[in-house]
């Protein structure tokens, strides 16, 4: 099946998830949106109350500074894919708790396998951390791409602030933009394959030899 076939199928499948408690309060699950074979994927934190309404990602006061900053580097919302670490809408828009991205978070997985994106651009703490596995906050990495495997493929993973923390910092828009700016860059440029495994063949003791283990 075409990663996209699958990536939709995927999608009806998401549409009836129960795996957390969110799942009762939520008008719909907010699966994710834009073209499915992007190069560029966006990770943002949870839909809020617009997104739940609508069923779609960043649609709100945080989705219309995403559209200007798209716009900032010549992309549109229909360039790239947008999705968020928790896909149902947190009561009262309060923080994602553990246990709900512990239980959301194969879904984002399953989405970067399928999409197979070339830079994953983090919005956040919650995405940044996730996605790098490392509990280093944004203020630290925002800017500084790393590449890494994710959904079994190399990509630049690249942290960005979040848009809706932005919307009132002018400091930190300023950033955020400066940030963003580096983005078509970052697009054309090779990731290398990962490094090849090294195995210890019987056929030359070599490897097993420089290691020390006889
Ligand atoms: N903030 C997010 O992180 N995601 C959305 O979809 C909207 C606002």
């Amino acid at each position: 099946m075409a990663a996209v076939t699958e990536l939709h199928a995927y999608r009806d499948e998401v549409a009836g998830c129960t795996r957390c408690a969110l799942a009762a309060g939520r008008t719909q699950v907010v699966f994710g949106s834009g073209d499915p074979g992007a190069d560029l994927m966006f990770v943002g934190e949870a839909p809020g109350f617009h997104e739940d309404k609508q069923g779609v990602p960043f649609v709100g006061a945080a989705g219309k500074l995403l559209d200007q900053l798209l716009s900032g580097i010549g992309l549109t919302r229909l360039d790239v894919y947008v999705a968020n670490v928790i896909k149902c809408r947190p009561p009262g828009n309060r923080d994602p708790m553990p246990e709900e991205i512990e239980a959301c978070e194969g879904h984002l997985w399953k989405q970067i396998e399928l999409i197979q994106p070339r830079v994953v651009a983090t919005l956040g703490n919650f995405a940044t951390k996730l996605l790098s596995g490392r509990p280093t906050g944004i203020t630290r990495v925002h800017g500084q791409e790393q590449e890494t495997t994710l959904g079994g493929r190399r990509v630049l993973l690249y942290p960005l602030y979040h848009p809706a923390a932005a919307l009132y910092t002018p400091r930190m828009l300023d950033v955020l933009k400066s940030d963003f700016a580096r983005l078509p860059e970052l697009l054309g440029r090779e990731v290398a394959p990962p490094p090849e495994p090294v195995f210890l063949t019987a056929v030359t003791a070599e490897p097993a030899v420089q290691l020390g283990l006889f």
